[in-house]
């Protein structure tokens, strides 16, 4: 695999890559945009094509192509090198046996999904179904929408004359083994096809809605095949990730038809569910975009079930839930039908906390008090209590007190029981505030020692250093001796040329001046630590010439602080 890395690397030009999301221009010996990640106004994006890397001022991100496509698709770093591979037109070495059989049915799903948007035109009877759901043939278009035949194996001959195995058709959910005769049968028949698609957008299952009302089965689905995993496919996923990314929010429908609907009227950061309970691992999808959720599912009693189960899920994992406001009764579907783009919009924008929701749908659905307090435990403080986040839950716990009437401390009490013994009292221990506190210190430490080192790297690549990279190298050994903790921080080229962009720009003496400036700092933090170290070492002490002699120590490195100010302020 490192070969295919490797040669990956070799064959394909960062800057290509790059260039299909960021406009990029020529500066100096890099290339710079405005970054992708974040919606910053003045670029801070730098790719360097010789070095292969990139780095994002404004995130902090960088990397290589590979990290690249993993940030940019929202995939793993299996389909990120998969991807590439393709584009730099590798075969990977890894393929066994079953990566081979894994292509073989990707073919087959993409061949037939082929076949089916060639039936869709041809069809009358599908175009009618499309019109009268009000889809567009551009928005068709886009999802790839398809027509199986109403016949019993048009799809398998036609991908048996491609030359495909009937074996693997039927791997590939296409066909059906049938009971009574020898010969398999088409699983798709006179259906409405969606094409389902793998984050990386290559399509894996359909799912077809019946077009024919007496047809018992409204939806027929791929089976779980090795390319599909219902629990971690999201419906238009791929469709939706850039707009997740720019509008830091995700809309969550259950139905094909609402998804559908939903982009062709501009919201585009919509994925579905294709009505399975969502998991953890569709969350993840998400959140590798946005951790903004706006769930606007079906608003039947059902739905607002899946929508209160989906809350939960995504308040243990740290996201925001928001619950749209739909007409009770609707999907975003109808809703679109109904009142155009503006209603979706409205009730999209309208979004309230799944919370606040809940506690509100609790009393509208109760009768008297007594109802109202028994569903209120038994829907929304659970919701409560899956908030991870002290400073969060606490504010929910405030806004529930104050919707229903009931006094905190009551509340609290309740949800300590409901908890099994996770206090939920204290927001926050004071300890783990000093800890933080330690913490930041000891970071920045690593940060300025990171950065020098940083700029050592990249001055001792160089042929021509502007700097002795030897006596640089000295001065920070020597700071690094006063160390209390003697981990270095590790550099790679990756911190090297963000350095080296950060700092290319300067004339000699003004990087000399940075590095005394950064040395300086260094020394002044290595100091404060040691300096706590020493008095920590003092309040644990009973022995008096022990204690003597850290009250010296401690006074020396405070001199020694106070020089190294006086050298900052002389400097700066
Ligand atoms: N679904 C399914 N099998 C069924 C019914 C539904 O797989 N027998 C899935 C489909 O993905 C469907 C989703 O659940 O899109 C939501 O179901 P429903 O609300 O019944 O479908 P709609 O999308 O509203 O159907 P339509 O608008 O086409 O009538
Ligand atoms: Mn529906």
């Amino acid at each position: 695999m490192a070969d295919d890395v490797q040669q990956i690397k070799e064959r394909l030009d960062i800057t290509d890559v790059v260039s299909d999301y960021v406009d990029l221009k020529q500066a100096g010996q890099y290339l710079k945009g405005k970054s992708p990640f974040t919606d910053e106004q003045d670029p801070s994006f730098y790719v360097s094509p010789e070095k292969g890397l990139y780095h994002c001022f404004s995130s902090g991100q960088g990397g290589d192509v590979f990290t690249f496509i993993q940030e940019m698709e929202g995939v793993a770093f299996r389909e990120a090198l998969s991807l590439l591979a393709d584009r730099a037109g590798v075969t990977l070495s890894g393929d066994d046996g079953s990566t081979g059989k894994r292509k073989r049915l990707l073919e087959i799903v993409a061949e037939a999904q082929e076949f089916y948007a060639d039936k869709l035109k041809d069809s009358s009877s599908a175009q009618e179904y499309l019109q009268k759901r009000g889809i567009t043939e551009k928005t068709a278009e886009r999802f790839s929408l398809g027509y199986a035949p109403d016949s019993w194996q048009a799809m398998l001959n036609y991908l048996r004359e491609s030359g495909f195995k009937t074996a693997d058709i039927i791997t590939a959910g296409l066909a059906k083994q049938s009971d009574s005769s020898s010969d398999p049968y088409d699983r798709f028949r006179n259906r409405l096809l969606f094409p389902i698609a793998d984050t990386t957008g290559r399509p894996v299952a359909f799912s077809g809605r019946r077009l024919d009302p007496d047809d018992p089965a409204k939806y027929i689905n791929s089976p779980e095949t090795p390319l599909f995993r219902k629990k971690e496919v999201l419906y238009g996923f791929h469709l939706a990730k850039s707009a997740m990314r720019d509008l830091d929010a995700a809309v969550l429908v259950e139905g094909q038809t609402d998804i559908v609907l939903a982009h062709q009227v501009g919201f585009e950061n919509t994925v579905a569910s294709s009505g399975t309970s969502i998991t953890k691992s569709h969350l993840d999808l998400i959140g590798r975009f946005t951790d903004n959720l706006i769930l606007a599912l079906d608003t039947d009693t059902a739905g607002r079930r899946a929508a209160l189960k989906t809350a939960r899920l995504a308040l243990t994992e740290d996201m925001t839930p928001k619950i749209a406001k739909l007409p009770a009764g609707s999907d975003p579907a109808d809703v679109v039908v109904a009142g155009g783009k503006e209603k979706l919009q409205q009730a999209i924008a309208d979004a309230e906390h799944a919370i606040t929701t809940a506690v509100r749908w609790t009393k509208e659905g109760s009768n008297d008090r007594r109802d109202f307090l028994g569903r209120l435990q038994e829907q929304v403080l659970p919701l409560v209590v899956s908030i991870e986040n002290a400073i969060t839950r606490d504010h929910f716990i405030g806004e529930i007190a104050q919707q229903s009437d009931i006094r905190e401390k009551t509340l609290r009490s309740e949800l300590d029981l409901n908890q099994g013994g996770r206090s939920l009292r204290q927001p926050q221990k004071r300890d783990s505030l000093q800890d933080a506190d330690r913490l930041t210190r000891r970071e920045r430490q690593e940060n300025i020692e990171s950065e020098l080192m940083a700029i050592k790297k990249w001055q001792a690549q160089k042929d021509d250093p502007e700097i002795s990279v030897d006596e640089l190298s000295e001065k920070i050994a020597a700071i690094q001796d006063l160390k209390i903790r003697d981990r270095t921080p590790e550099v790679d080229e990756q911190d090297a040329f963000a350095a080296e962009v950060s700092y290319a720009d300067l004339k000699p003496e003004e990087l000399e001046r940075s590095i005394e400036e950064l040395l300086l700092h260094f020394r002044e933090v290595v100091l404060q630590q040691a300096y706590e170290a020493a008095q920590a070492q003092l309040a644990q002490t009973d022995d008096t010439k022990t204690k003597q002699s850290l009250l010296r120590k401690c006074q020396e490195i405070s001199n020694q602080i106070e020089s190294v100010r006086a050298d900052i302020r002389e400097h700066v």
